[in-house]
């Protein structure tokens, strides 16, 4: 698994700093490129990927697609850190963007990466026909905005010290990190024109960015900072409502194991194809980073 995903990695990482070198010099290409890259460790463009895979999607495709949710996702990383929000100093290893930038800076790095995202998907060299490029954009935009990461994100932030349900946290937890695997699953179907199972994998894509986002709480309890790269033990200081504070530790990886399991039920249909996919989710629950 970690040599596959290392390769998509790199993959990424190549097509995102030959994609930035064409662009113009700005004064905030170094603050973007700061929060974009090298680091992070690419998950959601393996599943994009896998999802391809199953549906015999163009890998040239995919490439950009991934790179334009890298973007978002990066973006959502810099807002996420700014001391208005999570007022994190690290991330992936080094000093977040408001810390090495400052916060106006990180905050329009930020913006920026977000709308380069949409010029990803919209340029002329994406070889797709323009319906297709248009749904494309429309989902990604749902995925980012208001009903996905920043509506998520408000609610999370909302919800600091303050005692919500079950219902409600997985709710948030969906908004703010499963919508954009929602967009991973989705997107290369799409692609394919095999929308008869855009509804199934719209479900597989929440519920693997609510694993995800379990994980990513399992590791802020118990995780070293040394080997996440972010500060880990922050969630209990502020009072973040998370499955694991209302349900427990134990009571949260059986919710996750059992989710994990009728995901996997509800990918048997693809037989083998279904292979890489299941290697990702089995990572993202058992990931220690
Ligand atoms: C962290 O995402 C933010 C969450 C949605 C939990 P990742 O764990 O994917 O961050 P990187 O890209 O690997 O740094
Ligand atoms: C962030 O969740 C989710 C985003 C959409 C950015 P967290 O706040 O738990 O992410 P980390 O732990 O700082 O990476
Ligand atoms: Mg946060
Ligand atoms: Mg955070
Ligand atoms: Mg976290």
């Amino acid at each position: 698994m970690q040599k596959k995903l290392n390769k998509i990695v790199k993959k990424t990482n190549n097509y995102l700093y030959r994609y930035f070198s064409d662009e113009k010099n700005t004064n905030l290409i170094k603050p973007m490129l700061y929060g974009l890259l090298p680091g992070g460790k690419k998950v959601r463009s393996k599943i994009l990927f896998d999802v391809g895979s199953i549906f015999g999607v163009d890998k040239k495709i995919i490439l950009q697609v991934a790179a334009a949710v890298e973007c978002i996702h990066a973006y959502s990383l810099i807002h996420d850190d700014l001391p208005c929000m999570d007022n994190d100093n690290l991330r992936r290893g080094k000093l977040t963007t408001h810390k090495k930038f400052g916060e106006s800076t990180a905050i329009l790095a930020g913006n920026s990466l977000l709308t380069i995202a949409f010029q990803i998907l919209s340029q002329k060299k994406l070889n797709l026909n323009e319906k297709k490029k248009i749904k494309l954009i429309n989902l990604l935009s749902e995925s980012s905005g208001h009903t996905g990461i920043a509506g998520g994100q408000f609610l999370d932030l909302s919800y600091e010290k303050i005692k919500k349900n079950k219902k409600q946290i997985i709710d948030m937890q969906i908004k703010k990190t499963g919508r954009l695997f929602s967009f991973c699953c989705v997107a290369p179907i799409i692609i394919s024109g095999k929308v008869k199972y855009v509804e199934k994998f719209n479900k597989i894509g929440n519920e693997i960015g609510l694993l995800f986002q379990i994980a990513d709480d399992l590791i802020d309890l118990k995780g070293k900072t040394s080997r996440v790269g972010k500060k880990t033990r922050k969630d209990l200081k502020k009072g973040k409502a998370t499955l694991i504070s209302l349900l427990g530790t134990n009571n949260t990886i059986k919710y996750a194991d059992n989710l994990k399991l009728n995901m996997f039920k509800s990918l048997n249909i693809f037989g083998e194809k279904s292979k890489d996919l299941k290697e990702t989710i089995n990572y993202i629950l058992s990931r220690t980073k």
